[in-house]
């Protein structure tokens, strides 16, 4: 159980730092939350009480013998502000100290992540670039906001991430405090996420138990270290869109392969961490196919693009940059030929791509499931352990190996 600080700025994405308090309540930490005293023209006292199992206060002069304005911070292991407004962010990077949740910002030695939402002006306006700048150069963590519908009818950059997608970076930083450096800004990454379904006819079709999680906590994880991340995604569990990334919605694997195809000439990093099927029925039927008797019809199959493959193939040949890194996932049991480590050499070697993220998968492993491990496989020999952790810390752990090669 950690001691988690959620700051509330007042603007209209308060109401969703509800259910980010929720989120942390719920996995059993200990939450208080400081509002700004315009934060409570959006969402009550109560509510944020209720949610929080603790009493609430603004400012400085309540609880006086509790000491909150410095306490709170010191005894904080992540201060979390959702939404961080412009004006809130300008007076934490000048260090103000005016209301009880600055003066817990200017005390806390924990990490400190702001969720910025604001009008795509303001969040483009030098000022707040500078301070983003300065709240970033004094250790904090600014994420990069999601670009969409804002308060009102205009649309661009400045949206508040996904509350789902904010509680899981404010677990990361918990997990791992220096796991979002902006090593990557500026960086092109492409990643392939889900699984492909391969129809049958018109409402069956050929699929796999990806959930997509891997994938895309790489993309939501790239684009926090300040890349430009595009996103290839087929079905997936219910996941909210990562903030800042573009993200592109494909069905089957011939769909995926024409995306990578052309968006790989145009990348510094394809990750291909899609399950994709290997086969697909060799003919789609046009109208629902019948019972017809008791003995079903066999499926004829005929074999996908290999699109990892593909992409490598292209690199040797000159159509995509010889710099552009290429990752590829192996998902393995073992079996009487060798142990899941043994098969991920062999596909390393098979498929010439410069790192392999090899995955254990089977008897309730890695599918679907919010933690993962396993090893990163690179083309010179080293191989690096995953110790079981998050999908989202094991995404930042993969994007440390991809930096490395980036920087050679
Ligand atoms: N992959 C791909 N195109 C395919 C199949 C897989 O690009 N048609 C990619 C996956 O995205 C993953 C890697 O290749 O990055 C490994 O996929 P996997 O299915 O485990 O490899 P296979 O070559 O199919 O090997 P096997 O089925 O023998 O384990």
């Amino acid at each position: 159980m950690s001691n988690i600080v959620i700051g509330v700025g007042g603007g209209i994405a308060a109401y969703k730092a509800c259910s980010i308090i929720r989120h942390f309540t719920e996995s059993g930490h200990h939450v208080r939350v400081i509002p700004t005293e315009s934060a409570l023209e959006f969402v009550g006292r109560a509510t944020f009480e209720a949610l929080s199992g603790n009493p609430v206060q603004t400012g400085v002069f309540a609880d006086v013998p509790q000491v909150p304005h410095v306490r709170l911070g010191q005894e904080a292991d992540l201060v979390l502000v959702a939404p961080a407004t412009a004006d809130l962010m300008a007076r934490a990077a000048a260090g103000r100290a005016d209301d009880l949740l600055t003066a817990t910002l200017l005390t806390a030695r924990c990490p400190v992540v702001f969720a910025p939402a604001m009008h795509t002006e303001m969040w483009e306006h030098p000022a707040t670039v500078a301070n983003v700048q300065t709240l970033r150069d004094h250790g904090a963590t600014v994420l990069t906001p999601a670009s969409g519908r804002l308060t009102g009818a205009d649309t661009g950059a400045g949206r508040l991430p996904d509350p789902q997608e904010i509680a899981l970076l404010g677990e990361l930083m918990l997990e791992r405090p220096d796991a979002l450096p902006r090593d990557l800004e500026g960086v092109r990454v492409l990643v392939s996420a889900g699984g492909t379904r391969e129809p049958l006819d018109p409402v069956r079709f050929l699929g796999n138990r990806s959930s997509g999680k891997q994938g895309y906590a790489l993309a939501r994880a790239a684009a926090q270290r300040g890349a430009r991340v595009t996103l290839v995604a087929g079905t997936t569990a219910d996941l909210a869109d990562p903030a800042g990334v573009d993200v592109i919605r494909i069905t089957t694997a011939d769909q995926l392969a024409a995306e990578i195809a052309t968006r790989a000439t145009e990348t510094d990093v394809l990750i291909m961490a899609a399950a994709v099927a290997d086969f697909k029925p060799l003919s789609v039927a046009d109208s629902k196919i019948k019972k017809n008797g008791d003995r079903p019809a066999p499926i004829e199959l005929d074999t996908n693009p290999d699109i990892l493959r593909a992409a490598v193939t292209a690199r040797a040949a000159g159509d995509i940059t010889a710099e552009t890194v290429i990752v590829g996932f192996a998902a393995e049991t073992g079996d009487e030929h060798g142990g899941v480590l043994d098969h991920g050499r062999e596909k390393l070697a098979r498929k010439g791509c410069d790192l392999l993220v090899v995955n254990a998968v089977g008897d309730g492993k890695a599918f679907g499931m919010d933690d993962n491990t396993g090893w990163i496989l690179a083309d010179g020999g080293q191989e690096t352990a995953l110790p079981l952790g998050s999908k989202t810390l094991m995404a930042t752990r993969i994007l440390d190996s991809v930096s490395g090669i980036l920087k050679r």
